[in-house]
Parts: C-alpha cells; structure tokens; sequence
C-alpha cells in the first residue's frame, strides 16, 4: 500500500497534509513529503518462540572487545558488547571519521575482520586518511557505497566482527523513493542495518551528523532503536574533543573520554587537568581554577573574566563555554549583594580550553573571576572554588565534593574555598578546605 506523507525532518512528527509549522516540536518549514510503503505480511510468527523463566537465563560475563583506546572503551562501559549497535554523532568536521576509522584499525590488529563503509568519501580519501593516522591492515575492508542493499551483501560475504557506516544521513535503501537522510530513509536503514547486527552478531557502529542545535533527521531519531549513543562534542577551532555517552544499555553514561586532534589522528588525554591547566596565568587577574566534573570525571579548569568600562548604554556581557544566562543572574547578585558596580562594565568570560561549563558548582568561582579583574586583584593560584550561589548571595552545597577535591590535590593546589554544607560531610581533611555561607565570606577571604 502506497501512502504520501509530511514528516518533519526535525522531530519525525507525521501528518497527511503539509503543514508550515510542526505542531509537535515548533519548527518551522520542516515538513517534507515521502512516500512510504507498508509491507502487507503475516502477522503470525513463522518460527516457535520460547519465553524462559528469568531464573533460566544464563547471565555468563559479556565478553567486551578492546579497542585499545582506553578513553573509547571506559565510555562504552569497558570495551565493544559484540553485536551491539553504537551511534556516534557529532557535528561536521568533529572528527567522526577519524575515530571510528582508528577504532576499526585497532580491531584488525587483533586479526577481526572488519570493514568502513563510507557514503561520503572517496576510497582514495579514505586511503589518504589512513596514511595519515599510519593504519595499514589487511584486516581492514574499506566500501564506498550508497546503497543499503550492497553494504548488507557486503557484510554477508565478508564475514567481518565489526562495521562502520558513515554516515547514515548518505545511505538510502532502495525499497524506498525518499532522499538519503530523510526521516523514513534513515529510520528505515538502521532498523535492517541493526537486524542485520543482531542476526550475525556484527558490531555496528553508525556515524550520525547532527547540527549545532542538535536535531536534525539523524541521530536523535535513531537513539531508542540502538544500544549505545555517543556524542563528539568540542569546538572546531580548539584541538579537545569530549565522547560522551548519553544512552547505553551495555554501561554507564556518566562517562566522558577526552581525546585530543593532533596532526595523526585522535590522542587520548590521560590526564586532562594538566592540559587544562597548562597554560594558565599565575598572576593574571581574573584568572580562577574550578574542579568542575564531566560525568562521573572530576576536571580542573580556568575560568577567565574581564571587566573593563564600557562605552555602550548597553554594556556587553559575552561568555564562550558558560550559559550567558547564568552569568547575567551572578552579574545580578554581585550588585545587589555586595554593592559592586558593574553596570557599566563589559564583561567576558570565558573557558580556557574550549570546554563547555553547566553546573552551578561553578558558580562561586565565575563570581571570584569577575570580581577579580573589575579590582584588578589576583587571586592567589594555589586557591580552587567550589559553591552554588542563591540568588539571596547565600552558598549552598555541591555534589560529589570529595572527588573534585582529590583532583584538586593531586594537581597541586593548596586551598579550597567551598560551602560550608559540604565541609561537615568530607570524610578526611582535603588540602585547607574552609567552609563559606555566603560570598561575601569568600570574598573576605581572597580579597581580603
Ligand atoms: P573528520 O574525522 O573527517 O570529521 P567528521 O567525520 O566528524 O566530519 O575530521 C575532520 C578534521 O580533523 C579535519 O578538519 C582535519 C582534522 N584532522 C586532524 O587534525 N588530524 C588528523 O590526523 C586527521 C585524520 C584529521
Ligand atoms: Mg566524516
């Protein structure tokens, strides 16, 4: 039975006629036509199925594959789960390609057969590729194709232990008239790509582009049918790259991996602190450390403020890696709690490193950076910070205190600003923690 239908390439929201925004998710001028065909079939099995008691079922230990990348294999919860199907999505130019061509070669050193289709390179690119990270394995099967039917073929015929395809936005299947990387297209070739994995228990990895607001057709419509998702996330013009892992069936998605671009490919950074941390300023005002945490990942970063006077009736407030939101609301609080006049100020904050800062455990040190450079007053670098400030000026309790602070020790600083609701529950005396209520007590503190 033919059927025409108008999904948004947003959402995958459907609807008969075209619509000029979609109901479901707000966009605008989303919709596109695409004809989609059911299958008319048995709806009665045609093999016999046993349900066992869940007391029969044998939970024998998961045998993960190693990849060898050890930041790759913590995110997927120790190692590749044979036959499991893993998204990665990330936006253009990330380096997506990169590191599920390093990965496939990893596991052709181990003697697996495995092959990287790619829907959007040349082989020659891809060769090109290779020579550069300095892969060479027999091992590894490279396909340049488009079409579903003759990828499926392929991985029939070739046996392989493991697959890429790059990206799914380019592979169609030709059962279907719509473009590649439509809603219906890509909805359709995962669901037989991931049948396909189940059924002859080949690792899949999918290689999803997703733009910078984060929906598009693609991977978000994708993340209930797969067993893993990871996101590459990093800014183009920085050289770190974060994974991390925000579903997986097979481990945890507190996990991030930290990776490096560098003229060979992909590094993993084993300790991201001290890169952080590296080029840091000692006697810059405005300049602050805060043990920030990404997953269950405890990470030292500087936070950069400058306030200078502003000639504008509307003075700027810029910030790069911290929600704009958040700074306007310590803006607020600084004036009205402690008096400061920053209404004439511009103020820019930024991330050193191109890392991106959400929690409000931060908050107290974004204060202290502002705060330093409007005095033009240095804050001594053996000094972290750690608080949520209320909108009353008060400083209320963090989570997971301990493991920022080990961080913090390990990487050499002496004192800890933090507020006092965590201080009583630290199990041991961690570098010279001194408990705060309020920020003008933090304040008294380091400027005082
Ligand atoms: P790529 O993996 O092609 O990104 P994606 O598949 O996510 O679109 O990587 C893109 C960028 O990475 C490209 O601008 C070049 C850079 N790069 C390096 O810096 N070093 C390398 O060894 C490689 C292979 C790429
Ligand atoms: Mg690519």
């Amino acid at each position: 039975m033919k059927k025409t239908l108008f999904i948004c390439q947003q959402c995958g929201y459907t609807s008969p006629k075209w619509l000029g925004r979609c109901p479901n998710c707000g966009g605008w001028n989303t919709f596109a036509e695409e004809k989609t065909e059911k299958k008319t079939g048995n709806v009665f099995r045609t093999k016999n199925v046993f349900p066992l008691p869940i007391t029969q079922i044998d939970t024998v230990c998961l045998p993960r594959l190693k990849t060898n990348l050890t930041e790759l294999d913590r995110v997927l919860g120790g190692g590749i789960v044979p036959g499991s199907v893993i998204l990665i999505g990330g936006p253009p130019g990330i380096g997506k390609s990169t590191l599920t061509l390093q990965l496939l070669s990893h596991l052709a050193t181990q003697g697996l057969n495995v092959l990287y289709v790619s829907g959007e390179e040349s082989a020659v690119q891809i060769k090109l590729r290779a020579e550069r990270l300095n892969i060479e394995n027999e091992h590894l099967f490279v396909l340049t194709e488009n079409e579903l039917e003759n990828i499926l073929e392929a991985i029939n015929s070739l046996k392989v232990k493991a697959v890429v395809v790059d990206s799914i936005q380019t592979i169609f299947t030709s059962t279907l008239s719509s473009a590649p990387g439509s809603v219906s297209q890509v909805r359709e070739v995962t669901g037989l790509l991931v049948q396909l994995a189940k059924k002859q228990d080949v690792t899949l990895f999918i290689v999803g582009h997703v733009t910078k607001e984060g929906a598009i057709a693609g991977p978000r419509l994708l993340e209930h049918m797969v067993d893993t998702v990871l996101y590459f996330e990093g800014e183009r013009d920085h050289p770190y790259r974060i994974l991390r892992a925000v579903k997986n069936r097979f481990g945890s998605t507190n996990e991030v991996g930290i990776f490096e671009m560098q003229e060979r490919g992909l590094v993993e950074v084993r300790n991201p602190s001290e890169l952080f941390l590296s080029e840091r300023p000692l006697d810059a005002p405005g300049s602050v450390v805060v043990p920030i945490l990404e997953g269950t990942r405890p990470l030292l970063i500087e936070l950069q403020a400058l306030v200078s006077p502003s000639f504008l009736a509307m003075p700027r407030r810029t910030s790069l890696g911290i929600d704009p939101y958040r700074v306007t609301l310590l803006v607020a609080i600084l004036e009205k709690r402690l008096g400061l006049n920053l209404g004439g100020q511009d103020i820019f904050l930024n991330v050193a490193g191109g890392i991106k800062v959400s929690e409000p455990a931060a908050d107290l040190g974004i204060a202290l950076a502002i705060t330093s450079s409007l005095f033009n007053k240095v804050v001594a670098p053996e000094w972290v910070f750690l608080g949520e400030v209320g909108l009353t000026g008060e400083v209320r309790a963090i989570t997971q205190a301990e493991v920022r602070l080990i961080e913090a020790e390990k990487m050499g600083f002496k004192k800890c600003i933090l507020p006092k609701g965590n201080v009583k529950h630290l199990k041991r005396l961690f570098l010279k923690a001194v408990g705060v209520n309020r920020l003008e007590e933090a304040f008294e503190i380091v400027f005082g």
